[in-house]
């Protein structure tokens, strides 16, 4: 059976600033390590506090926008003002940070086009810095269909989960995307053949660290998957495609994964795409206890397996990724659950000591949660505690 006495430390946010952020022209809340509850009608500004807390983490957050359409706009303005900033005090593992990140003032005064972050007041080169202040995990209504959609939108949660626990993982599915479209256009130019092959092997470094770091993903993701209660269903995990099924871990892989591409040059050619390599991979999901795949399982059912995979995904990184539990953002969760498992949500939350952010309409869906959260009504831009 499942203990509950996972981890002994968890990611907090004790203070979060906002200016120039979406709705918010200045917002500053200060909060306890407990779970927080944001209630208030539709596009009252909840979705927007959980995308600026998920912005603490490296990556394009829960929107997934365009740096750019964070930033505050006014009615009848077309173009934003102002750098949005997000500043918070993240209290981990390692000690309390203060973080922030945002966009950066362009010449002139004019908003600028990259994200900055700061890691106690000093500038970091690179925003990647922001995983070693503040792990972050999500699940929002967009991602309701995520069984029904394609492949790719599988592998990204699958790889956002990974840099949760590995962060490097970032670095080497960049540096394999780059090769890719490299080997692609020499094979379109008709490059020198030593290029090709210099970046055929770029391609297969980098392909299996990106390959080797999911299959791990799915490994630690199989270990904490459920049932630790009822309530979520138990799942199989697998990471499929041709690539996947063939692939060998260490230097054989990479050595194997070199010839393929080297053999594959006319098809891909031909084909003006890559045809071999881990950007074809799925994540295929199996409800257990349905005996079905994911995407052939009921609404209810697909909202339960992910729950149950993202709980399994904060479980495995306070246990053995950074030994602490990570942020949870879980927009308009409540709406699609019974009371029952509403109740073992909250339950799983707090034996994971996690700080979950949730978000909902109605008060009375958290009512459950009592006094081990704190609960905010969001009316006009502000928060007021409940
Ligand atoms: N860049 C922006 N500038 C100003 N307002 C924005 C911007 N982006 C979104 N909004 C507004 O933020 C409001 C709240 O959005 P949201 O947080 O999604 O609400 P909800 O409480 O339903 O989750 C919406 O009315 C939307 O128009
Ligand atoms: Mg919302």
């Amino acid at each position: 059976m499942y203990d509950p006495a996972v981890s002994a430390a968890a990611y907090a946010v004790i203070r979060l600033a906002l200016s120039a952020f979406r709705s918010y022209e200045t917002l500053t809340l200060n909060v306890d390590a407990r779970p927080v509850v944001l209630t208030g009608e539709n596009g009252a500004g909840k979705t927007n506090i959980l995308e600026a807390l998920s912005l603490l983490s490296p990556g394009r957050g829960l929107r997934g926008a365009a740096l750019i359409d964070s930033a505050r706009l006014l009615p009848g303005e077309d173009e934003p003002q102002r750098p949005w900033a997000v500043a918070a005090t993240v209290e981990g593992p390692d000690g309390t940070f203060d973080v922030g990140t945002g966009l950066h003032h362009g010449k002139d005064g004019s908003v600028g086009k990259l994200r900055a972050a700061h890691i106690n007041g000093a500038a970091t080169a690179a925003t990647t810095a922001l995983s070693e202040t503040c792990r972050v995990l999500w699940l929002t209504p967009a991602m309701d269909r995520l069984f029904l959609e394609s492949p790719g939108d599988r592998r990204r949660f699958l790889d956002r989960l990974t840099l949760a626990f590995e962060p490097a993982h970032g670095q080497h599915a960049n540096a394999y995307d780059k090769a890719v479209r490299e080997r692609l256009r020499l094979l379109k130019d008709n490059g020198d053949r030593d290029w090709l092959q210099a970046i055929e092997a770029q391609m297969a470094a980098s392909g299996l660290a990106v390959a080797n770091a999911r299959a791990r993903t799915a490994e630690r993701l199989k270990a904490d998957l459920p049932p630790l209660t009822d309530a979520f269903p138990e799942a199989s995990l697998a990471i499929t495609g041709s690539f996947e099924e063939s692939r060998m871990p260490g230097d054989e892989g990479e050595a194997r994964f070199r010839e393929e591409l080297a053999r594959r040059r006319r098809l891909d050619t031909d084909a003006g795409r890559t045809t071999f390599g881990p950007h074809t991979a799925d994540l295929a999901v199996r409800h257990l206890g349905r005996n079905r795949e994911a995407a052939d399982c009921s609404t209810g059912e697909q909202k339960a397996l992910l729950i149950g995979l993202t709980l399994a995904a904060a479980r495995a990184q306070a246990r053995t990724g950074s030994g602490a539990a990570p942020l949870l953002l879980l927009d308009e969760i409540a709406a699609h659950l019974d009371a029952r498992r509403r109740a073992a949500l909250f339950d799983e939350i707090c034996a994971l000591g996690a700080q979950a952010w949730m978000t909902g309409t109605d008060p009375q869906l958290f009512a459950e949660m009592g006094d081990r959260g704190q609960g905010f009504y969001v009316t006009n831009g502000t928060l007021n505690p409940i």
